[in-house]
């Protein structure tokens, strides 16, 4: 199970990832956004915006769009929301569903790294970052370009796993130990951001708001983590963290528990809100 070379966060290097790997990360994004538990968390903190009564929003690091669209779809949202990713097939299958949902006129997307947009200063009324921070080597940065683009008086939105938290069943406590590290570095860069967020933001000059907190867990049977535990078979190999013999047998332990009733994952999941300061 030791890794031979550095394993690395899959979802902050989607730009050089092979189309299968693509696939596996589009297919876990779409699943987990259809989740109630996901529609909920996203929805809360998107209600104490009041995101229906703004013109812009910017979802930074939107992969297949998801987020853009659940906020593009909400019957009272008159406005408009951009949606901006560093990978360019994600891009493409966030056009093609938001076509397909027939929201071309409320929703956009373009590639981008959110680390530097050439976009304006105050150009938009909302900015999020729907898990995007916990992939990145620099989270400070893009507090700061969030805050760069939002106008004053806006708001910013941070939701993201306390992947810190994650963890799977094992019947091994040692190995189970050994594997939920092997899975956080496999899908996070910054598995305790969310416990820094509170400076981060003091630091970047933002009025602190609201966090919500949130434990998604699945006791006995798998229920959101089970698509979670199929995307493992693909990401753990390209992370280098194990072969694709050893993915597919840890999968399948938690698909035979699932069965059994033993199945047990959980992890945490905060949302911060915050102002720019200033009139909006
Ligand atoms: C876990 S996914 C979240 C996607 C989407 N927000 C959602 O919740 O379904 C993280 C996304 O961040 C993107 N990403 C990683 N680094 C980025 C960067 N520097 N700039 C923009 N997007 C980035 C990845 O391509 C990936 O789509």
């Amino acid at each position: 199970m030791a890794p031979e070379t550095k394993t690395f966060d899959v979802y902050g290097n989607t730009q050089s990832l092979d189309e299968p790997i693509i696939e596996a990360v589009a297919t876990r994004l779409e699943t987990r956004g259809k989740h109630p538990s996901f529609q909920r968390m996203l929805h809360e903190y998107l209600d104490f915006m009041n995101i229906d009564s703004v013109g812009s929003v910017l979802d930074l690091g939107c992969g297949t769009g998801f987020a853009t669209r659940e906020i593009a779809k909400r019957s009272d949202f008159k406005g408009h929301v951009t949606g901006i990713d560093i990978s360019s097939p994600l891009i493409e299958q966030a056009k093609k569903l938001a076509g397909e949902e027939g929201l071309d006129d409320r929703a956009e997307f373009q590639v981008g790294d959110s680390r530097s947009l050439e976009l304006s200063d105050n150009s938009f009324d909302v900015v999020i970052a729907h898990t995007l921070i916990s992939h990145l080597p620099d989270p400070d940065t893009l507090v700061e370009e969030m805050k760069r683009l939002v106008k004053p008086g806006g708001y910013i939105g941070i939701f993201d796993g306390d992947y810190a938290s994650l963890t799977f069943s094992h019947p091994d406590p040692k190995l189970g130990k050994a594997m939920d590290e092997l899975i956080i570095q496999s899908i996070v860069t910054q598995p305790r951001i969310l416990r820094q967020l509170p400076l981060l933001l003091a630091n970047a000059g933002l009025d602190f708001e609201k966090a919500f907190s949130n434990v998604v867990s699945d006791v006995s049977k798998a229920d959101f983590w089970a698509s979670a535990v199929e995307s493992m078979r693909k990401l753990l190999p390209a992370a280098k963290a194990m072969t694709a013999e050893e993915a597919d047998a840890w999968a399948n332990a938690r698909n035979r528990e699932s069965e059994d009733g033993t199945f047990f994952a959980s992890s945490n999941y905060y949302s911060y809100v915050a102002r720019k300061p200033g009139a909006h």
